[in-house]
């Protein structure tokens, strides 16, 4: 524990101050607002691992907040993505803090992405997410992403039920430096360290996990 203090003062963790809204939106004029994202993420929310290419992340049941930054980030260009920023930039303020309230209060779904990976490898996944590597100072995920995995607050998104494709995806693009929207870059300290083994085993394991 001692050192899991140590290693979150020098990510910075300790000191972070980042403004915290209170995200007012309207989960009914949401829903209307969402009619254009349900190509993609689906119509409950869940979207859709996709093996090999871009997967669309689950929203339903993740943190408001969370939505709304990176719905945000997408639109202001901190964090890029061509599919993507179209949709955000669709939408204006009020609106991307009704859609982020309507998903929020969906039930989270199942993710998948997990299904036929060897036991050994979820083994691996399951002691990076919980226990982390201290060798190669790769911190648990859950030192930062709650217990469970399953999110803390509004800045650490949950990650358990998410699809493994787009965990990994997420993790190779911060890795490459084509994600860098995340605060005082705690996410590229983390995935600089992770190798391609690594990255397949958390991913997998994560959504192996129910979301709550
Ligand atoms: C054509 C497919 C497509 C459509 C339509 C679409 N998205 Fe996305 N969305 C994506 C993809 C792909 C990603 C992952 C981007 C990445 O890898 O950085 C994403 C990511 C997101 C994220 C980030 C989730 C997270 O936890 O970081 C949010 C929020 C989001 N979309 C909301 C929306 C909303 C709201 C709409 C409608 C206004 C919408 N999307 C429409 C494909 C789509
Ligand atoms: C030192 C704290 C910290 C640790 C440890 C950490 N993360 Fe994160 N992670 C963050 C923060 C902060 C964000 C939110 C970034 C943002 O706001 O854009 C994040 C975001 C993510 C996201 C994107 C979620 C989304 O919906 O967009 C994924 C995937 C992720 N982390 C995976 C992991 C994995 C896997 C591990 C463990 C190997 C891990 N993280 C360990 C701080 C951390």
């Amino acid at each position: 524990m001692k050192k899991i203090k140590q290693l979150l003062w020098a990510a910075g963790l300790v000191s972070l101050t980042l403004p915290v809204w209170a995200l007012e939106g309207d989960a009914q004029r949401g829903q209307a607002a969402a009619a254009v994202c349900m190509a993609c993420h689906q119509a409950d929310g869940s979207g859709l691992n996709i093996p090999g290419g871009e997967s669309w992340p689950r929203l339903a049941g993740m943190n408001a907040e969370h939505l709304y930054k990176q719905l945000l980030d997408f639109q202001q260009g901190r964090r890029t993505n061509a599919t993507m920023a179209p949709f955000a930039q669709m939408l204006n303020d009020q609106q991307l803090r009704d859609v982020s309230v309507y998903y929020s209060q969906l039930p989270a779904t199942p993710a998948s992405g997990y299904q036929g990976v060897d036991a050994e490898l979820l083994a691996h996944g399951e002691r990076l997410a919980t226990r982390g590597d201290w060798d190669r100072y790769i911190v648990p995920c859950a030192s930062c992403h709650g217990p469970d995995n399953q999110g803390a607050g509004a800045h650490f998104p949950g990650i358990a039920g998410q699809h493994a494709g787009y965990i990994e995806r997420q993790l190779r693009d911060w890795q490459q430096g084509q994600r860098d929207n995340d605060p005082q870059h705690l996410m590229l300290a983390i995935a600089e360290r992770m190798d391609d083994r690594d990255i397949r085993a958390v991913s997998a394991w994560l959504a192996s996990q129910p979301a709550q």
